[in-house]
């Protein structure tokens, strides 16, 4: 049996448009360390492909307090790559490693390294429960100090110290970036209220100007662990990115609109084959894999000849077909991104991880685990989010993306 979720509804009324703002010059910016975890791989599709059902099954489906816990058939691992962040909280700061995602917006710690609780800390006699589809926290609420940098240390933040965390083996809890609707229906007995994320208190405190997050994240090669991306709270890095950034509304379609949502379409190769009409989905730092829905996967693996290798859940090629493989283009607010062949490739150094042949390449396009139509037909995950810098706007509900040096990258 899959996982059995339960989640929110959006109240898009919830959602506070930003007020007019004194503008200062403060983005705060954060290492982010791209980690990886070669035996998290052999689950990698299942659990995305659980997590893009949860995502896109929000139900007003009462939560734990009155059902029993959802069981997870899915072994309770932690991704195969994630990009971590380390925020102190407390006074003094007990520093704790996140997940930074977009796709919630709930940040929790506790996982693996206690929540230590020092002066500054107040219970809120709520407690917290966060399904993400390939995992699930519960626990308190506390407000505490959260230290993002040196010199930046938000007051009053909402933290759920976790009391059981499933599916985040190697990490201490998730920094969620997401829509502040997003919290919607995950404290108790306060299920009504939203709790104010940890960009929105930045915003709310004046330690930044804009209530967004830039984030730069970047491919390598290699199988190990590397701090190589960049999360840039209330601004944008302009040395992160080549040419213009491009912003579109998040999508009005539901339920990709609850979280960074966008429509986008998609055409392979110099022929421009169409392969994803005007669809919605999202953009998500809490995904791995490109995923797309089953009919347009047919499609993909039509023009590219990808064959889907059982062991592994994954599409891959062989040397030959993948000397012929061509870009996608994927067309965002009317730009075209390029995705070129190098992008829609894992490096072959990653193939003993996933249990797969030397011989294959494999793709980072995967299949989405059901077909189009659903309102959320796609996520862009990390790595698609590696070949672009990209820029997610709670404050004035938009997304924004730009070329980087990554994106034409060959290596
Ligand atoms: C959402 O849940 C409903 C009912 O549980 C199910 O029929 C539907 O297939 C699910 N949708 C997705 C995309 O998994
Ligand atoms: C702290 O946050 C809570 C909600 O999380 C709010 O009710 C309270 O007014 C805030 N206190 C201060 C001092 O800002
Ligand atoms: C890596 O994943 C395995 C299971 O897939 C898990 O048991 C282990 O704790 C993880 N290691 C780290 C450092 O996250
Ligand atoms: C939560 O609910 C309690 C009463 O049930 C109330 O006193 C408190 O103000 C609420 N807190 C928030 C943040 O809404
Ligand atoms: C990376 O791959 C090399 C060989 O390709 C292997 O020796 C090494 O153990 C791997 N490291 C990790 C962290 O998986
Ligand atoms: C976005 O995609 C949805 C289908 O998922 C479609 O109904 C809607 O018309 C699209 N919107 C635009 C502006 O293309």
């Amino acid at each position: 049996m899959l996982a059995t979720v339960s989640f929110a509804l959006l109240l898009a009324s919830l959602r506070v448009l930003a007020s007019p703002i004194v503008v200062r010059d403060s983005p705060i910016t954060l290492p982010v360390a791209r980690r990886v975890n070669a035996t998290g791989a052999a689950n990698l599709v299942k659990m995305e492909q659980a997590r893009a059902r949860a995502l896109s099954n929000r139900s007003t489906a009462a939560k734990f307090h009155t059902n029993e816990l959802p069981s997870y058939s899915i072994p309770a691992t932690n991704q195969f790559v994630e990009y971590v962040v380390t925020v102190g909280v407390g006074s003094p700061p007990t520093d704790y490693l996140l997940v930074v995602d977009t796709g919630s917006s709930n940040t929790w710690i506790g996982n693996g390294k206690k929540y230590i609780k020092t002066a500054t800390a107040i219970d809120t006699k709520q407690s917290l429960d966060v399904e993400y589809g390939s995992g699930i926290m519960l626990g308190e609420e506390w407000l505490d100090e959260v230290h993002l940098t040196p010199g930046i240390t938000l007051t009053n933040q909402s933290i759920g110290a976790a009391l059981i965390a499933i599916g985040f083996d190697g990490v201490n809890g998730v920094l969620g970036i997401g829509p502040q609707a997003l919290t919607y229906n995950t404290l108790f007995p306060n299920s009504t209220s939203t709790i104010t994320t940890v960009t929105g208190n930045a915003f709310l405190q004046g330690f930044i100007d804009q209530n967004m997050v830039g984030i730069s994240f970047e491919p390598t090669n290699t199988n190990e662990s590397v701090t190589n991306g960049q999360l840039t709270f209330g601004g944008v890095d302009a040395t992160k990115y080549t040419g213009e950034l491009t912003y579109v509304p998040v999508t009005t379609t539901q339920p990709a609109g609850a979280y960074f949502g966008i429509n986008q379409t998609i055409s392979y190769g110099s022929e421009s084959v169409p392969i994803l009409p005007s669809l919605a989905g999202i953009v998500d730092t809490g995904t791995t894999l490109f995923l797309l829905p089953t009919d347009v996967i047919a499609k993909y693996q039509q023009v590219t000849g990808a064959q889907m290798d059982q062991n592994v859940g994954l599409l891959s090629l062989t040397p030959d077909q993948f000397a012929n493989l061509e870009s996608l283009f994927v067309n965002i607010g009317g730009q075209t991104f390029e995705f070129t062949p190098t992008a829609q490739a894992f490096p072959r150094s990653l193939n003993a991880a996933f249990g797969g042949s030397d011989d294959l390449v494999y793709l980072v396009v995967a299949d989405i685990g059901y077909e189009s139509g659903s309102g959320l037909d796609f996520i862009n995950g990390m790595t698609f989010l590696e070949r672009f810098y990209t820029v997610y706007d709670a404050g004035t509900h938009r997304f924004g993306i730009a070329t980087t040096a990554s994106t034409y990258a060959t290596n």
